[in-house]
């Protein structure tokens, strides 16, 4: 089929990517001239698995094409993919990519085409959105919802195998034409109206956090009552109507999607009348679990951190990533520089993004050179080659040595055995 994806940013350029190695003709569409010249030429503005090698090998054999013209790409496609950024900005969801990219795609339709809206929208906005394409086209389109459900870090291995794919429409021949698109990608099918598609969507992306929340909240329980929060959210997920994923306790969640969809769709509830009390609250513990992170790091290297020498572990918001957006690390090293710590932090990718954000700290790519003489560990991105540190040599490398583990990941007894102050979240 004739595909062309709007938005070549982490969404865009995975879907791009597979439904072109699935043997469709697929432009990836973006206004941003810089970004589409450097995919041109092989260049993938951030790091995931596996997909570089994808869109170099598609782009290759010529399916997967880059252009910054909405008149080139969109006449002949088929099917069109809305993958451009919601973003919340102070408070309010930010639609003008979604409308721009709406305009431009009615002002250069000619043949009948789907247009299905990966982007997180709030729901029922397809009324709107069709009205307003209206102005610029006479031409037939019929506007759906296909929400995206794929995580960072394991982005291709979710498009091919997702737990679902949900198609938000009620018109037949425009489920049977997705349907077929998708008939390579494992998972379960849902058909439903684009709204309750839409609905899906935010309330995924709402009830993960809310499981995260939960499970820190249990954690906070589990030092106040000594018990063993890993023991304990272990025995929770194993009932299987609880599952257990995403009750790992730790520093909380950060991202560019969860605390955004959180934000929203309180916003969007509180505008049809609903206070939705519980998000607020699983967005409270999420924000106060950084001062219990801390409270333990001041407590344990024996009062003020004025002068301390502390080495942040990790920097993007999970492993796997280069994204540092509303990563937990940043939120942690401000707090650090605003007591007055001297910090190093250390990251295996990250470093060259957070230099534009993050100054008056020391860098480091080796966990063991950004060690020497700190007086605290903190573990913030549990990235593998941090899992496997050697704690012997640490202990020769470190003033004092204290780890604090804001992942859950270390083994408290093997860490006191070689001489460690270890703290968990709940261990
Ligand atoms: C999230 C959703 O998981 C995807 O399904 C969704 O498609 C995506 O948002 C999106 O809307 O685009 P992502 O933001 O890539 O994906 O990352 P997650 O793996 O969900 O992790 C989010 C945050 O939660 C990370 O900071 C992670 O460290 C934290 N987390 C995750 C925990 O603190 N505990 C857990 O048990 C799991």
């Amino acid at each position: 089929m004739n595909l062309t994806v709007v938005g070549a940013g982490f969404v865009g350029l995975v879907t791009a990517a597979v439904f072109a190695d699935f043997k469709n003709e697929v432009w990836v569409l973006d206004n941003d001239e810089g970004k589409i010249k450097k995919l041109s030429s092989g260049k993938i503005p951030f790091y995931e698995p596996g997909l570089k090698d994808l869109i170099i090998k598609n782009f290759k054999s010529g399916r997967l094409k880059f252009t910054t013209d909405y008149a080139q790409a969109i006449p002949n496609s088929e099917i069109i993919f809305i993958c451009v950024g919601t973003p919340n900005k102070d408070g309010k969801i930010d639609l003008s990519y979604l409308y721009a990219a709406t305009k431009a795609i009615a002002q250069n339709l000619k043949e009948p085409t789907i247009i299905a809206i990966k982007s997180t929208v709030p729901p029922g906005i397809n009324q709107k959105l069709e009205k307003w394409m209206k102005k610029y086209t006479k031409g037939d389109f019929d506007l759906v919802s296909v929400p995206e459900f794929l995580s960072e870090g394991q982005a291709i291995e979710n498009t091919l195998n997702p737990h679902r794919v949900v198609i938000g429409t009620e018109k037949r021949a425009v489920i049977k034409k997705l349907l077929k698109l998708h008939q390579s990608i494992s998972g379960e099918r849902l058909i439903c109206d684009a709204v309750s598609a839409q609905m899906i969507k935010f309330a995924a992306n709402t009830f993960l956090p809310l499981k995260i929340s939960f499970a820190n909240a249990i954690a906070i329980l589990c030092d106040k009552f000594g018990a063993q929060a890993d023991k304990v959210l272990k025995g929770l997920g194993m009932d299987k109507r609880i599952g257990d994923q995403f009750l790992g306790a730790g520093i909380g969640y950060g991202g560019s999607c969860f605390p955004k969809d959180l934000k929203t769709f309180i916003k969007l509830s509180s505008q049809v009348g609903y206070n939705f009390h519980l998000l607020k609250s699983a967005q409270k513990i999420n924000d106060d679990q950084i001062d219990y992170f801390l409270k333990k790091l001041t407590y344990l290297i024996g009062g003020s951190l004025k002068g301390r020498r502390i080495t942040v572990l990790g920097l993007t918001f999970k492993p796997k990533t280069s994204d540092i957006r509303e990563s937990r690390a940043i939120a942690i090293i401000k707090e650090l520089k605003k007591k007055g710590a001297k910090i190093h932090v250390c990251d295996p990718i990250a470093i060259p993004e957070a230099k534009k954000l993050i100054t008056r700290v020391k860098f480091f790519e080796n966990p063991y050179q950004a060690l020497k003489g700190a007086e605290a560990l903190l573990l913030v991105t549990e990235w593998e080659e941090y899992q496997k540190l050697n704690f012997q040599k640490i202990k020769k490398l470190m003033k004092k040595p204290l780890v604090i583990d804001g992942r859950n990941i270390y083994n408290r007894e093997e860490l006191e055995k070689l001489g460690f102050i270890y703290e968990g979240i709940g261990k």
